[in-house]
């Protein structure tokens, strides 16, 4: 990532599940491939067209499985010239749904780090998109310091509710769907975010209402635009193409299959078969009102639905609820219930169909959370009858293309139909309303217009970044830029001369800007930092500190999560000790060297005491990494935790080849991190065990010691010079 300035805003949006790609976006193919991909997408390609965006591209997940299209697999897919999706791997290749993706987004962070470090530009925000995606924006917002915003498109709470309401007990609830992790992420996103974008004022009320957190964010509701190409006004005769005369065409006819008299206005519904949608209340009160029936037709699309042997059980309950209304009051002939036609179907040509025969569009959803058909009814020119629970109340209200209902009352629904098929004005009122004002309000442009004027024209200041909950991390933009790291042992490495020390610091803080500096430590934070502070050793940018099992930026306050995230695998430290608490030969440290990844003993030098000890765990299959050193301490560790492999997690996380580092070390703890690699040195006044580092590539027994010996092993390699020539 450079230091020039942008052209205009570079922005990151995190939409992590679910299939997403540009072309023959396949919408419904499961849970995960809906509502979301698609706002996020046209979201993308609207920010896109704006002149002051220089660049916005959209994180999602790499999926290589065969069972899915190569095109999920492309690592980077450009959309125009200034937008992209950007597919990075996490947790292997398999496509899996979004409630297994929570294990691996720490890694999806790394990744994303990794990504960056090559980009012309710095980004000016991150958007994150439900909490998966939210959980790496907020992370990602901390390591590059730059805001955080955040659209939940759908909440857990809400959710856990609703699978309790229908009797889901709490194992199955967890197991399938690991709620409580979600809820939580959700808490930690609201209190971190700087603004959260809705789409509707009752989202912002009811359903972020419910957490505890709610009060600490900002909230704006800023409803997605709608596809005005295809959502065209119905006497927009001249938009039609002969694709469009051909649906059309199709679509009459297959009404016509339905009606005795199809030229009557048509009634229409169009929804998912979901019992919440509460079709059954349209039915009935078309079939008690024979004024209704006599004045126009009752057409129910159902999803597009498929035969209903092949629907899912619920789903089939709700249309069979439906067929059964039918016969009973006697629509034959006056209400159809079609199924996914043999042609290609076109839901705008529907509305304008409806709008051609002066019908009405009726949503009698018991509450609906948005209401995106009645935004595309209204762009077509077809007026609307609507529930007054959620959603609807915005479109109306904003709109002006309909009327509300309390759709618990039969009554009040056939008379708001009623009202506006019998009262010519009072329709062709409704229907341009619908058509301009969805225009002004719910286009993309005008989306883009409030999103963009929120986060741009907001002055810094009252961003809350600056004040609440989030930290910064206050190196990482160093980090992507170095072109070396200089990772030392503290103690008798780069400590234990005081002269040496000081020189040694001299030489690292004359290439400050260019290489990093880090030490790695078996001592806690809390006494490294001490200790620097008392040689008088200046805050280093990395600190990875008790034997590798933590690692900090610039002092104890940012913890890198990711990795503590990566060595928790299989680790089990309760079980750990008590394998070996009945071991004589070893005596457990003081309590304050043990921490959540790392148990400390001393143990005397005894070859078969060791082979005991790692018995006794093998035995047991736990996992562990174990660490001797000085000839005195024993350090057990989670299996993926050491200051080598610290070592190494760093050169992935911060995209730095291991042969830009170097390490130096005198004591076992240090013997992994320099094998290999990276530029090794051992200095003079080592210990025993690194005697088995002798002789091996890149490693360089230096004759001085301490921080002198390091000095020495700087020269031997040229490590700095080489940045000189440059
Ligand atoms: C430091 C730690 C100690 C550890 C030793 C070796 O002295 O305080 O707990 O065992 O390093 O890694
Ligand atoms: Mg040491």
């Amino acid at each position: 990532m450079s230091s020039f300035s942008n052209p205009g805003h570079y922005i990151l949006l995190f939409s992590l599940h679910g299939l997403i790609r540009h072309r023959d976006v396949e919408l419904g193919h499961d849970a995960d491939t809906g509502g979301q991909v698609k706002y996020v997408l046209e979201m993308m390609q609207s920010l896109s067209l704006r002149p002051e965006v220089a660049r916005v591209d959209l994180f999602t997940r790499q999926i290589k499985d065969k069972r899915y299209s190569s095109d999920y697999s492309q690592a980077v897919e450009p959309i125009n010239d200034k937008s992209r999706i950007v597919r990075l791997p996490c947790g292997g290749g398999r496509y899996i749904r979004k409630e297994r993706l929570w294990v691996h987004l720490d890694e999806y962070i790394d990744r994303v780090l990794r990504f960056l470090k090559h980009e012309p530009y710095t980004a000016d925000w991150v958007h994150g998109h439900y909490a998966d995606g939210g959980y790496v924006a907020m992370n990602l917002a901390e390591y590059l310091g730059i805001p955080f915003v955040y659209t939940g498109h759908s909440l857990g709470r809400p959710k856990l509710e609703k699978l309790i309401e229908e009797g889901l007990n709490d194992e199955v609830i967890e197991k399938k769907y690991d709620i409580r992790r979600r809820i939580e992420i959700e808490e930690d996103v609201l209190e971190k975010t700087d603004r959260v974008f809705t789409s509707t004022q009752q989202e912002v009320d009811e359903q972020y209402g419910s957490y505890q957190n709610h009060p600490l964010a900002n909230y704006t509701v800023n409803p997605p635009g709608l596809d005005l190409h295809r959502f065209y006004p119905y006497h927009a005769q001249d938009q039609i193409n002969v694709l469009g005369e051909e649906a059309r065409a199709a679509l009459l006819q297959e009404l016509r299959r339905y009606f005795y008299e199809p030229e009557k206005p048509l009634i229409l519904a169009l929804c998912r078969p979901d019992k919440r949608k509460n079709i059954s209340a349209l039915i009935h009160a078309f079939g008690q009102s024979s004024t209704l029936q006599s004045k126009a037709n009752l057409a129910v699309f159902m999803g597009i639905r498929r035969s209903m042997d092949e629907m899912e059980e619920d789903e089939r309950a709700v249309l069979q609820d439906a067929l059964m209304l039918m016969d009973h009051y006697g629509l034959y002939g006056r209400m159809a219930l079609p199924k996914k036609p043999g042609f290609q179907f076109d839901v705008p040509e529907l509305y304008r169909i409806a709008a051609r025969l002066r019908g009405v569009f009726v949503n009698p959803a018991l509450t609906e959370p948005f209401g995106l058909t009645l935004l595309e009814a209204g762009a077509c020119g077809l007026p609307i009858v609507a529930t007054n629970q959620g959603g609807p109340v915005d479109i109306v209200r904003n709109c002006k293309n309909g009327i509300l209902v309390d759709v618990s009352n039969l009554g009040e629904i056939s008379e708001a139909i009623l009202k506006i098929l019998n009262d010519p004005d009072a329709w062709h009122q409704f229907s341009e309303s619908g058509i301009e004002n969805v225009r002004a309000v719910y286009s993309w442009d005008s989306s883009i217009q409030r999103y963009l004027d929120r986060l741009v024209a907001e002055p810094q200041s009252s961003r809350k970044m600056v004040s609440a909950g989030r930290k910064e991390n206050p190196v990482a933009r160093k980090l992507m830029q170095v072109e070396r790291m200089v990772i030392l042992d503290i103690d008798n490495t780069l400590t234990g001369n005081s002269q040496a020390t000081a020189r040694l610091m001299d030489v690292l803080k004359a290439h400050r800007e260019k290489v990093a500096f880090g030490v790695a430590t078996g001592r806690t934070i809390d006494s490294a930092l001490q200790h620097l502070k008392e040689n008088e050793v200046p805050l280093p940018d990395i600190l990875i500190t008790s034997v590798g099992s933590e690692i900090y930026y610039s002092g104890g306050e940012f913890r890198d999560t990711g990795w503590t995230t990566h060595i928790n695998n299989k680790w089990d430290r309760e079980r750990l000790r008590g394998l070996l608490a009945e071991v004589s030969f070893l005596q457990p440290q003081s309590a304050e060297t043990e921490r959540q990844f790392k148990i400390s003993y001393f143990l005397e030098p005894d070859v078969q005491h060791l082979k005991t000890i790692r018995d006794i765990l093998s035995g047991a299959k736990v996992r562990y990494n174990l660490i001797y050193s000085h000839q005195r301490y024993l350090d057990l560790l989670p299996q993926r935790a050491s200051k080598g492999k610290a070592l190494r997690y760093l050169s992935f996380k911060w995209n730095l080849p291991l042969n830009r580092f170097l390490v130096a070390g005198d004591s076992g703890n240090d013997e992994e991190m320099l094998r290999g690699e990276p530029y090794g040195i051992v200095v003079g006044n080592y210990s025993r065990e690194m005697e088995v580092l002798r002789g091996k590539w890149r490693v360089y027994f230096a004759k001085n010691t301490h921080a002198d010996g390091v000095l020495e092993g700087i020269q031997h390699y040229r490590f700095l010079e080489i940045l000189n020539e440059k």
